[in-house]
Protein backbone atom coordinates (compact mmCIF):
# COMPACT_ATOMS: atom_id res chain seq x y z
CA UNK A 1 0.00 0.00 0.00
CA UNK A 2 1.47 3.60 -0.77
CA UNK A 3 1.33 6.48 1.33
CA UNK A 4 -1.71 8.41 -0.10
CA UNK A 5 -3.67 5.43 -0.25
CA UNK A 6 -2.94 4.35 3.58
CA UNK A 7 -3.74 8.24 4.46
CA UNK A 8 -7.17 7.84 2.80
CA UNK A 9 -8.18 4.18 4.28
CA UNK A 10 -6.95 6.34 7.67
CA UNK A 11 -9.67 9.19 7.39
CA UNK A 12 -12.00 7.08 6.30
CA UNK A 13 -11.49 5.01 9.69
CA UNK A 14 -11.17 8.39 11.62
CA UNK A 15 -14.26 10.17 10.22
CA UNK A 16 -16.32 7.83 11.61
CA UNK A 17 -15.36 8.70 15.22
CA UNK A 18 -15.90 12.29 17.21
CA UNK A 19 -12.48 13.20 17.71
CA UNK A 20 -11.68 16.40 15.48
CA UNK A 21 -10.21 16.31 12.48
CA UNK A 22 -9.43 12.98 10.62
CA UNK A 23 -6.90 14.14 7.65
CA UNK A 24 -4.78 16.03 10.53
CA UNK A 25 -4.77 13.68 12.64
CA UNK A 26 -3.80 10.59 9.51
CA UNK A 27 -1.20 12.89 8.03
CA UNK A 28 0.47 13.23 12.03
CA UNK A 29 0.39 9.83 12.53
CA UNK A 30 2.26 9.05 9.14
CA UNK A 31 4.84 11.78 9.66
CA UNK A 32 5.34 9.95 13.44
CA UNK A 33 5.44 6.53 12.05
CA UNK A 34 7.90 7.18 8.82
CA UNK A 35 9.57 10.11 11.09
CA UNK A 36 8.96 12.78 8.21
CA UNK A 37 7.90 15.71 8.01
CA UNK A 38 4.97 16.69 5.78
CA UNK A 39 6.44 18.02 2.41
CA UNK A 40 7.65 14.71 2.75
CA UNK A 41 4.29 12.81 2.46
CA UNK A 42 3.04 15.16 -0.34
CA UNK A 43 6.39 14.60 -2.49
CA UNK A 44 6.44 10.90 -1.80
CA UNK A 45 2.98 9.97 -2.24
CA UNK A 46 2.74 6.88 -4.06
CA UNK A 47 6.00 5.25 -2.13
CA UNK A 48 5.20 1.79 -1.00
CA UNK A 49 4.85 1.43 2.87
CA UNK A 50 7.15 -1.35 4.09
CA UNK A 51 4.50 -4.22 6.21
CA UNK A 52 6.33 -2.85 9.15
CA UNK A 53 5.77 0.15 8.53
CA UNK A 54 2.08 -0.23 7.22
CA UNK A 55 0.91 -2.10 10.88
CA UNK A 56 2.61 0.56 12.86
CA UNK A 57 0.37 2.47 11.10
CA UNK A 58 -2.62 1.04 11.55
CA UNK A 59 -1.98 0.59 15.16
CA UNK A 60 -1.33 4.17 15.25
CA UNK A 61 -4.69 4.92 13.69
CA UNK A 62 -6.70 2.77 15.79
CA UNK A 63 -5.77 4.11 18.82
CA UNK A 64 -6.66 7.14 17.69
CA UNK A 65 -9.74 5.62 16.26
CA UNK A 66 -10.30 5.06 19.87
CA UNK A 67 -10.33 8.30 21.90
CA UNK A 68 -6.09 8.71 23.08
CA UNK A 69 -4.64 11.95 21.98
CA UNK A 70 -2.77 12.29 19.23
CA UNK A 71 -0.14 13.81 21.29
CA UNK A 72 -0.13 10.58 23.93
CA UNK A 73 0.48 8.55 20.49
CA UNK A 74 2.94 10.35 18.96
CA UNK A 75 4.85 11.68 22.19
CA UNK A 76 4.94 15.22 21.10
CA UNK A 77 3.56 18.42 21.22
CA UNK A 78 4.35 22.08 20.50
CA UNK A 79 4.93 24.68 22.96
CA UNK A 80 6.62 27.76 22.56
CA UNK A 81 8.18 27.18 19.27
CA UNK A 82 10.16 23.78 20.87
CA UNK A 83 8.93 20.51 20.69
CA UNK A 84 8.00 19.08 24.13
CA UNK A 85 8.18 15.04 25.06
CA UNK A 86 4.89 14.44 26.46
CA UNK A 87 3.50 10.82 28.04
CA UNK A 88 0.10 9.88 29.64
CA UNK A 89 1.95 11.17 32.60
CA UNK A 90 1.39 14.54 32.18
CA UNK A 91 -0.88 17.44 30.51
CA UNK A 92 -0.72 18.02 27.25
CA UNK A 93 0.58 21.54 26.98
CA UNK A 94 -1.89 23.82 25.79
CA UNK A 95 -1.64 27.09 23.13
CA UNK A 96 -3.69 29.18 25.57
CA UNK A 97 -1.23 28.66 28.45
CA UNK A 98 1.56 31.27 26.05
CA UNK A 99 -0.29 33.57 27.50
CA UNK A 100 0.86 32.84 31.19
CA UNK A 101 4.40 32.60 29.58
CA UNK A 102 3.91 35.97 28.13
CA UNK A 103 2.10 37.43 31.18
CA UNK A 104 5.52 36.49 33.34
CA UNK A 105 7.87 37.95 30.87
CA UNK A 106 6.11 40.84 31.05
CA UNK A 107 6.27 41.10 35.07
CA UNK A 108 9.43 39.65 34.75
CA UNK A 109 11.26 42.67 32.78
CA UNK A 110 9.33 45.30 35.43
CA UNK A 111 11.06 43.69 38.48
CA UNK A 112 13.99 45.25 36.19
CA UNK A 113 16.66 43.09 38.13
CA UNK A 114 18.27 39.68 35.31
CA UNK A 115 18.82 37.22 38.47
CA UNK A 116 15.05 37.61 39.50
CA UNK A 117 14.11 34.17 41.08
CA UNK A 118 10.58 32.36 39.61
CA UNK A 119 9.00 29.06 40.73
CA UNK A 120 6.31 27.40 38.27
CA UNK A 121 3.77 25.07 40.25
CA UNK A 122 2.59 22.42 39.07
CA UNK A 123 5.12 22.08 36.21
CA UNK A 124 3.56 19.31 34.19
CA UNK A 125 5.68 18.66 31.40
CA UNK A 126 8.02 21.39 31.91
CA UNK A 127 6.48 23.62 29.12
CA UNK A 128 6.18 26.73 31.13
CA UNK A 129 9.61 26.94 33.47
CA UNK A 130 11.09 25.65 30.20
CA UNK A 131 9.90 28.48 28.00
CA UNK A 132 10.62 31.33 30.63
CA UNK A 133 14.04 29.70 31.13
CA UNK A 134 14.96 30.19 27.02
CA UNK A 135 13.40 33.62 27.21
CA UNK A 136 15.05 34.86 30.53
CA UNK A 137 18.98 33.45 30.43
CA UNK A 138 19.82 34.88 34.01
CA UNK A 139 16.77 33.99 35.89
CA UNK A 140 16.69 31.48 38.39
CA UNK A 141 13.71 29.15 37.74
CA UNK A 142 12.24 26.19 39.82
CA UNK A 143 9.79 24.39 38.97
CA UNK A 144 7.55 21.57 41.43
CA UNK A 145 5.06 19.03 40.88
CA UNK A 146 3.50 16.77 42.94
CA UNK A 147 3.76 13.60 40.38
CA UNK A 148 7.47 12.28 40.05
CA UNK A 149 6.69 10.75 37.03
CA UNK A 150 5.75 14.43 35.64
CA UNK A 151 9.07 15.44 36.86
CA UNK A 152 11.09 12.51 35.03
CA UNK A 153 9.18 13.93 32.04
CA UNK A 154 10.28 17.72 32.35
CA UNK A 155 13.36 16.91 33.36
CA UNK A 156 13.63 14.69 29.68
CA UNK A 157 12.59 17.80 28.14
CA UNK A 158 14.65 20.35 30.11
CA UNK A 159 17.55 17.92 28.56
CA UNK A 160 16.69 17.75 25.00
CA UNK A 161 15.97 21.45 24.52
CA UNK A 162 19.12 22.34 26.96
CA UNK A 163 17.69 24.00 29.32
CA UNK A 164 18.47 21.47 32.41
CA UNK A 165 21.29 23.80 34.32
CA UNK A 166 18.79 26.46 33.98
CA UNK A 167 15.79 24.78 35.73
CA UNK A 168 15.50 23.05 39.35
CA UNK A 169 12.85 20.48 39.13
CA UNK A 170 11.63 18.85 42.71
CA UNK A 171 8.90 17.09 43.82
CA UNK A 172 6.66 19.43 46.44
CA UNK A 173 2.67 20.10 47.43
CA UNK A 174 2.78 23.40 45.88
CA UNK A 175 4.85 25.83 47.92
CA UNK A 176 5.59 22.72 51.12
CA UNK A 177 9.27 22.27 49.89
CA UNK A 178 10.15 25.77 48.39
CA UNK A 179 12.96 27.55 50.24
CA UNK A 180 12.82 31.56 50.48
CA UNK A 181 11.06 33.77 48.49
CA UNK A 182 10.32 34.68 44.56
CA UNK A 183 9.71 37.63 42.16
CA UNK A 184 7.40 35.76 40.74
CA UNK A 185 5.53 32.88 41.07
CA UNK A 186 3.68 30.90 38.05
CA UNK A 187 0.60 28.36 38.18
CA UNK A 188 -1.17 26.64 35.69
CA UNK A 189 -2.83 24.34 38.36
CA UNK A 190 -5.94 21.66 37.86
CA UNK A 191 -8.80 23.69 37.58
CA UNK A 192 -11.90 21.51 36.14
CA UNK A 193 -14.61 20.83 38.99
CA UNK A 194 -15.72 17.71 39.68
CA UNK A 195 -19.22 19.22 39.50
CA UNK A 196 -18.08 20.13 35.47
CA UNK A 197 -16.47 16.59 35.10
CA UNK A 198 -19.52 15.60 32.06
CA UNK A 199 -18.76 18.86 30.35
CA UNK A 200 -15.32 18.14 29.86
CA UNK A 201 -14.25 16.42 26.57
CA UNK A 202 -14.14 12.61 27.17
CA UNK A 203 -10.34 12.47 26.02
CA UNK A 204 -9.67 14.66 28.40
CA UNK A 205 -11.55 12.79 30.91
CA UNK A 206 -10.23 9.16 30.40
CA UNK A 207 -6.75 10.11 29.13
CA UNK A 208 -5.03 13.38 30.73
CA UNK A 209 -4.08 12.72 34.85
CA UNK A 210 -6.51 13.42 37.18
CA UNK A 211 -4.59 14.97 39.22
CA UNK A 212 -3.41 18.09 35.95
CA UNK A 213 -7.04 17.92 35.37
CA UNK A 214 -9.22 18.27 39.04
CA UNK A 215 -9.53 20.87 41.08
CA UNK A 216 -11.88 19.77 44.09
CA UNK A 217 -15.78 20.07 43.67
CA UNK A 218 -15.84 23.46 42.20
CA UNK A 219 -12.47 23.37 40.27
CA UNK A 220 -10.87 25.99 43.17
CA UNK A 221 -9.34 24.04 45.77
CA UNK A 222 -5.79 24.52 44.75
CA UNK A 223 -6.49 28.20 44.45
CA UNK A 224 -7.27 28.35 47.90
CA UNK A 225 -4.42 26.74 48.89
CA UNK A 226 -2.02 28.15 46.36
CA UNK A 227 -3.06 31.91 47.01
CA UNK A 228 -2.28 32.03 50.99
CA UNK A 229 1.07 29.92 50.13
CA UNK A 230 2.12 32.49 47.64
CA UNK A 231 1.30 35.27 50.01
CA UNK A 232 4.09 34.10 52.41
CA UNK A 233 6.57 33.10 49.65
CA UNK A 234 7.11 36.19 47.01
CA UNK A 235 9.71 38.94 47.77
CA UNK A 236 7.75 42.63 48.56
CA UNK A 237 6.27 44.04 45.08
CA UNK A 238 6.58 40.14 43.96
CA UNK A 239 3.52 38.78 41.49
CA UNK A 240 1.41 35.62 41.36
CA UNK A 241 0.56 34.57 38.01
CA UNK A 242 -2.31 31.63 37.68
CA UNK A 243 -4.05 30.38 34.62
CA UNK A 244 -7.86 30.16 35.25
CA UNK A 245 -10.76 27.93 33.70
CA UNK A 246 -13.54 29.18 32.32
CA UNK A 247 -16.16 30.63 34.35
CA UNK A 248 -14.06 30.66 37.30
CA UNK A 249 -12.75 34.10 37.31
CA UNK A 250 -14.68 35.94 39.87
CA UNK A 251 -14.38 33.36 42.95
CA UNK A 252 -9.84 33.61 41.84
CA UNK A 253 -10.48 37.26 42.18
CA UNK A 254 -12.47 37.04 45.69
CA UNK A 255 -9.57 34.85 47.04
CA UNK A 256 -7.32 37.73 46.09
CA UNK A 257 -8.83 40.52 47.57
CA UNK A 258 -6.58 41.77 49.52
CA UNK A 259 -3.58 41.92 47.06
CA UNK A 260 -2.60 44.79 44.42
CA UNK A 261 -3.16 45.00 40.92
CA UNK A 262 -5.17 42.46 40.01
CA UNK A 263 -5.58 41.97 36.86
CA UNK A 264 -6.95 39.10 33.87
CA UNK A 265 -5.12 38.70 30.56
CA UNK A 266 -7.79 36.92 27.59
CA UNK A 267 -7.17 35.01 25.55
CA UNK A 268 -7.68 35.53 21.46
CA UNK A 269 -11.52 34.74 22.12
CA UNK A 270 -11.67 37.49 24.87
CA UNK A 271 -11.90 34.88 27.85
CA UNK A 272 -9.93 35.81 30.80
CA UNK A 273 -7.03 33.15 30.92
CA UNK A 274 -4.43 34.06 33.53
CA UNK A 275 -5.23 36.57 36.42
CA UNK A 276 -2.46 38.28 37.66
CA UNK A 277 -1.64 39.61 41.28
CA UNK A 278 0.62 41.80 43.07
CA UNK A 279 1.96 41.32 46.56
CA UNK A 280 1.53 44.76 48.76
CA UNK A 281 4.73 46.16 49.41
CA UNK A 282 4.53 45.71 53.26
CA UNK A 283 2.97 42.52 54.13
CA UNK A 284 5.14 39.98 56.30
C1 LIG B 1 -3.02 21.73 34.54
S1 LIG B 1 -1.53 20.80 34.79
C2 LIG B 1 -0.33 21.96 34.17
C3 LIG B 1 0.92 21.34 33.62
C4 LIG B 1 1.85 22.33 32.90
N1 LIG B 1 2.28 23.40 33.79
C5 LIG B 1 1.14 22.94 31.70
O1 LIG B 1 0.78 24.12 31.77
O2 LIG B 1 0.94 22.25 30.69
C6 LIG B 1 -1.39 20.90 36.55
C7 LIG B 1 -0.15 20.26 37.17
O3 LIG B 1 -0.20 20.47 38.60
C8 LIG B 1 0.25 19.32 39.26
N2 LIG B 1 -0.31 19.32 40.62
C9 LIG B 1 -1.57 18.99 41.01
N3 LIG B 1 -1.68 19.13 42.34
C10 LIG B 1 -0.49 19.57 42.81
C11 LIG B 1 0.02 19.90 44.10
N4 LIG B 1 -0.75 19.82 45.19
N5 LIG B 1 1.30 20.30 44.20
C12 LIG B 1 2.08 20.39 43.09
N6 LIG B 1 1.67 20.10 41.85
C13 LIG B 1 0.39 19.69 41.70
C14 LIG B 1 -0.22 18.16 38.38
O4 LIG B 1 0.54 16.99 38.62
C15 LIG B 1 -0.03 18.76 36.97
O5 LIG B 1 1.25 18.45 36.47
Amino acid sequence: MNIKTAISNAVERLAHEPIGPPRMAAEALMMFVLKCDRAFLFAHSEQQLTAEQQTRFEEAVAQRASGKPLQYITGRQEFWGFEFVVSPAVLIPRPETEHLVSAALEKAAQVNRDDIRIIDVGTGSGCVALALASELPEAQIEAVDISSVALQVARENARRLDLAARVNFYESDLLASARGEYDLIVSNPPYVGRCEADKVQREVREHEPDVAVFGGEQGLDIYRRLIPEAWDKLKPGGWLLMEIGFSIEEPVRELLKHWNGVSSVPDLQGVPRVVCARIPRMHH
